[in-house]
C-alpha cells in the first residue's frame, strides 16, 4: 500500500480523466466538449446541449429530432406517483420533495438499474430526460394545490417546462419567448461543470453500478445544500434580508468579513474560478433583459448591483479573489419569471441533469473502479469493552 495523504475538500485531488467540460479558473473559461459557453448560450439550445454534453458531438437534424422524439416518448410517469407527490406536506422543501421522485421513479422502472449496454444507457437517458420535467412541475404544483397535468409534447423541451409548471386549469396557455429562450440560456449555463460536489456525488453512487436515477438523487441531494446549488435561494434570501434592512450592503459585507461570524456573502467565491466567473457574466447581462422585457422593475437587482460593486472594491474580497459566480444573478431572473424562491435549486437541477448524465456515462464507459476514498485513523488505540454496569 502507498502512503495517504489527505486532502480535505479534495482541492489537489483528481478523481479522474473526463472530456466532457474544461474549465480554466484562473482565465475564466468554460466549454462543453470544446464548445465555449459563450457560443453556446447564445446559439444553441438546451435540448442540443444535452445531446452534446451526454454524447461528445453536436446533434445533426436527424440525431436531434430522434433525441427529442424518444424523450417524448417517455414524458408521462405511471400514475401512482401521484399518490407519492400527494403524500409531501405542501410546505415540504422542493428539493426534498424532487431527490425523493427520482429515487422513488427506480421502483416504477427496475429495468433502468442494470445497464450493461450502450443500449441501455440510452434507455435510460431518455427516460430520465423525458420524466424528470414531469417530477419537477409536479413538485411545483403540488406546492399551490394546482392540477398535476401533463404538458403538450408538441412543445419544444424548454417551453413544454414552462407549460407543464404554470398552465392554470380552463385557462389558455399563453407562452412567453422572452421565459423561455431566459430558461433556455440559464439551463444550459447550468449545464455542467466538471467534477464538482452533486457530481462527484453522481459519479460515486454510479461507480458501485447503483442506477443511473439513485446516482441523480444523490446527485440532486447534494446540490441542495447553501455552498453549491443551494446558493441560489440563499442568495436572493440575502437580497431581501438587506431590503428589509434598509438596504444596508455595509452591514453584510462586515458580517461577511468578521471572521467570528459564520454569515459568507452568499453568491460570491467559487472553488475554482479566482478572476471571473464566465456563467455570472453571462447571466448578470440577461438578468438586466430579461427583466426589462418582462417590465419587471426589482429592487432586488439594485441591491445586487451595489453590493456586487461594493464587494469588488473591498480589500477582504480582493485579496481572497472572491468574485459573483452563476448563483448571484440567476435567481433574480427566475424570480422575475415567476418562480418561487425555494424552487430554485430545482431549475439548477434541472439544467444540470444532462451534465450528471454525461458525468454517470463517461465514468460507466471508462468502466471506473468504485470510488473509495483512503483515510489516515486518528482515533483511540486498542482497548478492552467496558462493561455497561461499569461505566
Ligand atoms: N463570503 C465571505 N468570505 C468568503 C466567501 C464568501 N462568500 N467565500 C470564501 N470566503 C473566504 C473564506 O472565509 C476563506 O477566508 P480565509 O482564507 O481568511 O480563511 C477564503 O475566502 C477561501 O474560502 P474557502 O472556503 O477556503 O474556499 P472554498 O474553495 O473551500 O469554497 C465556496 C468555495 C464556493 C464554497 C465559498 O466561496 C462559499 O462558501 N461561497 C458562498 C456560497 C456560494 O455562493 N456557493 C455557490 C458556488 S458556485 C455554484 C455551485 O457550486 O453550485
Amino acid at each position: 500500500e502507498g502512503v495517504i495523504t489527505i486532502d480535505p475538500g479534495y482541492k489537489n485531488t483528481g478523481s479522474c480523466e473526463s472530456a466532457i467540460t474544461f474549465l480554466d479558473g484562473e482565465k475564466g473559461i468554460l466549454r462543453y466538449r470544446g464548445y465555449s459557453i459563450e457560443e453556446l448560450a447564445e446559439k444553441a439550445d438546451f435540448l442540443e446541449v444535452a445531446y452534446l454534453l451526454i454524447f461528445g458531438e453536436l446533434p445533426t437534424k436527424e440525431q436531434n429530432d430522434k433525441f427529442h422524439n424518444d424523450i417524448k416518448a417517455q414524458s408521462i410517469v405511471d400514475d401512482d406517483v401521484r399518490k407519492i407527490v400527494d403524500a409531501f406536506p405542501k410546505t415540504a422543501h422542493p428539493m426534498g420533495v424532487v431527490a425523493s421522485l427520482t429515487s422513488a421513479l427506480t421502483a416504477f422502472n427496475p429495468s433502468s438499474v442494470n445497464v450493461n449496454s450502450e443500449e441501455d444507457m440510452y434507455k435510460a437517458i431518455v427516460k430520465i430526460l423525458g420524466k424528470f420535467p414531469v417530477l419537477v412541475a409536479w413538485t411545483y404544483r403540488r406546492k399551490f394545490g394546482l392540477p398535476l397535468d401533463y404538458g403538450d409534447n408538441s412543445l419544444g423541451y424548454v417551453e413544454n417546462i414552462l407549460k407543464m409548471m404554470f398552465s392554470q386549469p380552463n385557462a389558455c396557455y399563453v407562452q412567453s419567448k422572452i421565459l423561455v429562450d431566459a430558461l433556455d440560456k440559464l439551463l444550459i449555463l447550468h449545464a455542467d461543470h466538471e467534477q464538482n460536489c452533486s457530481t462527484s456525488t453522481v459519479r460515486i453512487t454510479g461507480s458501485s453500478h447503483a442506477g443511473l436515477f439513485a446516482s441523480l438523487s444523490a446527485g440532486i441531494s447534494a446540490l441542495w445544500g447553501p455552498l453549491h446549488g443551494g446558493a441560489n435561494q440563499a442568495v436572493l434570501e440575502m437580497l431581501e434580508a438587506i431590503k428589509a434592512d434598509d438596504g444596508d450592503t455595509k452591514k453584510y459585507m462586515a458580517k461577511a468579513k468578521d471572521k467570528d461570524d459564520p454569515f459568507r456573502l452568499m453568491g460570491f467565491g467559487h472553488r475554482v474560478y479566482k478572476n471571473f466567473d464566465p456563467r455570472a457574466k453571462i447571466i448578470k447581462k440577461a438578468a438586466d433583459e430579461v427583466l426589462a422585457n418582462l417590465g419587471v422593475e426589482d429592487p432586488i437587482l439594485d441591491i445586487a448591483k451595489g453590493l456586487e460593486k461594493e464587494a469588488l472594491e473591498d480589500q477582504y474580497f480582493v485579496d481572497r479573489k472572491l468574485y459573483p459566480n452563476v448563483d448571484f444573478y440567476s435567481g433574480i431572473i427566475y424570480r422575475g419569471m415567476g418562480i418561487p424562491t425555494d424552487m430554485f435549486t430545482v431549475m439548477f437541477a434541472l439544467g444540470r441533469l444532462p451534465g450528471w448524465i454525461a458525468q454517470w456515462r463517461e465514468m460507466r464507459l471508462n468502466k471506473e473502479p468504485i470510488g473509495r476514498p483512503r483515510q489516515i485513523y486518528v482515533g483511540a488505540t486498542h482497548r478492552p469493552f467496558v462493561p455497561l454496569d461499569k461505566r
